[in-house]
């Protein structure tokens, strides 16, 4: 990003370099889609900025280079750190997820129900990354805007329109370098560090394809027209010039990702940030802890002024590299203007509280003195739904994806609700060692719910020990739990009524979920309504946490950030990263976040009277 001075007296009154290099304008905790490109952004407007990161840099590990290596790159221990989340509060309920895992103790995991004698329960793995770019270094790069209300709904709350969708567009034209457009197609950007690519989606063409055949049914049993279906593959998901949310339409897959099959993240722009000739005032700390916020007290509010951290390599004990009793050295870095918390959606609440900034209760529990009561920090945990219906074709499909988003019959509002896309692959959630392989006769269509009700989940502390890894429990479910059940099911049933239009030889399909068996086009006795929400309701499972230290209304005690990110009741403190979005921003955080970013960085830079250019 470039950036215009608006006034040449302001800026040179306020940018300047920090004298002392311990001592910087800014301290950014995290390099993911939050933290990452604001602090490239921050030290290209010139302010010395320090961003620390838990983890390493893999920018030149082809593991992470390269973008079709995202499962091994998440199963990876060089990056891994192991969540074991619960999905709700029975915990007979999360023992019936089939990818339960367990500690045997002799180093390996057992996943299933049926654990050895010993073993130790861990739960349902919930995999992050902890390197140089986050999450977006081992994830998948589908991209997709949230849904309109996702940022009119912060308007709403905040007053603050500046959160208007239509004007959100501009972050993603600031950020993307658009590679499947022709040049200068209005609404999207071309020259931001974020390459976006999609693969080819000529084999529509051919009529004779089983999954062209699935495509055209499921046009038309979602209201489009079976006849237009070459041209529904060339869809364009970030499109802005259509009326989205209200519409079911076909898409064609974009991926952050270069047309040369390699990764765009974060990751890029802090590496360009460092390497530009113009030497901006960056620091990257790798593998290094963040282990709190360091706030000066003596005045009314109080004032963040730097962090404490401990050095070393996989310290945190989510890292599977973790080895018990292993410390690094402790030290202070201060921030003469801010600290911007961007740890992702279970450490920013868990920094925050281990800092004195949380719920009064909880933090007295663990003898941490209280900075600030602020009881919606670690709440308002969503994520997507995910789940799949799974089957056998007779026959292998070679195709290439199918994305569709559409509305089932009992959405609450005449806004679609679920993001699928199918094709020959399986996905069925995280557990180590995932995912599955079922041959090439595999053939799946994986649903995300986009607007989840419940928002229920809670991320707590387990002790005031900045190693330990706090409680992760996602009450799925908890609100509006059977409507959002019914809309799964009902999203299952449109797909596997699609797939009996396969022909032959593909057909018959013989599903693995969630009605195992040969499923016709009249449901068997054992594929009722209840049967599938029980499957979804204990095989959903999720990786977009998102919500935990919300923006929130003036009046809303369970608010975290002001519509500028700003902690509530403190000075010089920001959250910018997931975990500052009120509800689930569609059906896929990374781009969001990193437009997120994006605003975080123009709301900051504002207050200097800088502009982006
Ligand atoms: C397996 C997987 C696949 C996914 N696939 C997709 C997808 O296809 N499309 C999509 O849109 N989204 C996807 N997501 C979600 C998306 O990647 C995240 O929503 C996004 O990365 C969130 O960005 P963030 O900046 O909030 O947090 P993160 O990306 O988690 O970044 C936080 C960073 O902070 C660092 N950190 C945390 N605590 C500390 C500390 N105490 N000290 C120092 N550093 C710290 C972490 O190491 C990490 O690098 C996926 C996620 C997972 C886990
Ligand atoms: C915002 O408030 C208006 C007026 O109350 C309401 O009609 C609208 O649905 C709200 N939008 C969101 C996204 O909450
Ligand atoms: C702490 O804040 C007080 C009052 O706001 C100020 O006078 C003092 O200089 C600050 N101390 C530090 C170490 O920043
Ligand atoms: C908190 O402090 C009290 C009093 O010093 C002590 O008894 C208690 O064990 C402490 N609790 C924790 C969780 O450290
Ligand atoms: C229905 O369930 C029964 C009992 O679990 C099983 O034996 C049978 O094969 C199933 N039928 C189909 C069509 O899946």
């Amino acid at each position: 990003m470039r950036y215009r001075l608006l006034s040449a007296f302001v800026a040179s009154a306020t940018i300047v370099l920090a004298a002392d290099p311990a001592v910087y304008d800014y301290i950014v905790v995290g390099s993911g889609p939050g933290g990452g490109p604001l602090a490239a952004d921050l030290a290209r407007a010139g302010f010395s900025t320090l961003l620390i990161e838990a983890g390493g840099d893999e920018g030149d590990n082809p593991t992470y280079s390269e973008l079709y290596t995202f499962n091994e790159a998440a199963n990876d221990e060089a990056t891994r750190w192991d969540f074991w989340v619960k999905h709700s509060d029975d915990p007979v309920r999360d023992l019936k997820f089939h990818h339960t895992t367990w500690d045997t103790g002799d180093g390996t995991f057992y996943v299933g129900l049926d654990p050895p004698e010993d073993a130790k329960l861990l739960g349902i793995q919930y995999p992050r990354a902890a390197v140089l770019g986050g999450c977006a270094m081992h994830n998948a790069g589908v991209c997709s805007l949230p849904q309109d209300d996702d940022w009119n709904i912060i308007v709403n709350k905040t007053g603050d329109t500046s959160w208007e969708a239509s004007k959100m567009r501009k972050y993603l034209e600031r950020i993307e370098k658009n590679e499947y457009l022709a040049t200068g197609v209005e609404g999207h950007g071309y020259d931001g560090y974020l390459a976006t690519s999609r693969g080819d989606a000529s084999w529509v063409k051919d009529e004779t394809n089983p999954a062209t055949k699935i495509f055209k049914k499921m046009a038309e049993l979602t209201g489009l027209d079976p006849n237009k279906v070459v041209e529904y593959a060339d869809g364009d998901i970030l499109a802005a010039d259509e009326p989205k949310d209200f519409t079911n339409a076909f898409y064609n897959m974009v991926q952050h990702g270069g047309r040369d099959g390699k990764r765009a993240s974060p990751n890029n722009y802090i590496r360009a940030t460092l390497a530009d000739p113009k030497k901006y005032p960056l620091t990257v700390k790798l593998q290094t802890l963040v282990t709190k916020v360091l706030f000066n007290t003596t005045g009314t509010v109080p004032q963040a002024i730097g962090v404490e951290i401990m050095e070393g390599a996989s310290l945190y004990r989510a890292d599977p590299k973790h080895k018990a009793g292993t410390k690094g050295p402790v030290s202070q870095i201060y921030a003469k203007k801010e600290v911007i918390v961007s740890g992702g959606a279970f450490n920013t609440p868990q920094i925050l509280k281990l800092s004195g900034v949380g719920p009064k209760e909880e933090l007295a529990k663990f003898n941490i003195s209280l900075v600030k009561d602020l009881p919606g920090v670690g709440a308002n945990l969503g994520d997507n739904y995910e789940g799949s219906i799974l089957a056998l074709a007779n026959s292998p499909i070679a195709s290439g994806l199918i994305t569709l988003l559409f509305r089932t019959p009992t959405a609450p509002t005449k806004k679609r609700n679920i993001f699928t896309w199918c094709g020959s692959f399986s996905f069925e959630g995280f557990w180590p060692g995932f995912p599955t392989d079922y041959g090439p006769k595999q053939y799946e269509c994986a649903l995300v719910h986009m607007a989840p009700k419940s928002q229920a989940g809670t991320v707590t502390l387990r002790s005031a020990d900045p190693q330990d890894v706090p409680e992760i429990n996602f009450r799925f479910f908890e609100n509006g739990g059977e409507e959002d059940l019914k809309e799964l099911v009902d999203a299952a049933n449109i797909m596997r009524e699609a797939w009996q239009a396969a022909g032959d030889p593909a057909l018959p399909f013989e599903e693995l979920h969630p009605c195992p068996g040969p499923q016709g086009a009249t449901r068997g006795a054992n594929c009722t309504e209840e049967v599938q929400k029980e499957y979804f309701k204990t095989q959903a499972y999720s990786h977009h946490a998102t919500s935990s230290a919300a923006i929130g209304a003036d009046d809303d005690p369970m608010a975290v950030l002001d519509s500028k990110f700003r902690v509530r009741g403190i000075n010089g403190l920001r959250v910018v990263d997931a975990s500052a979005f009120p509800v689930v921003p569609g059906a896929f955080p990374s781009l969001p976040t990193m437009m997120l970013s994006a605003k975080a960085a123009e709301v900051i830079l504002a207050e200097f009277g800088i502009v982006p250019s």
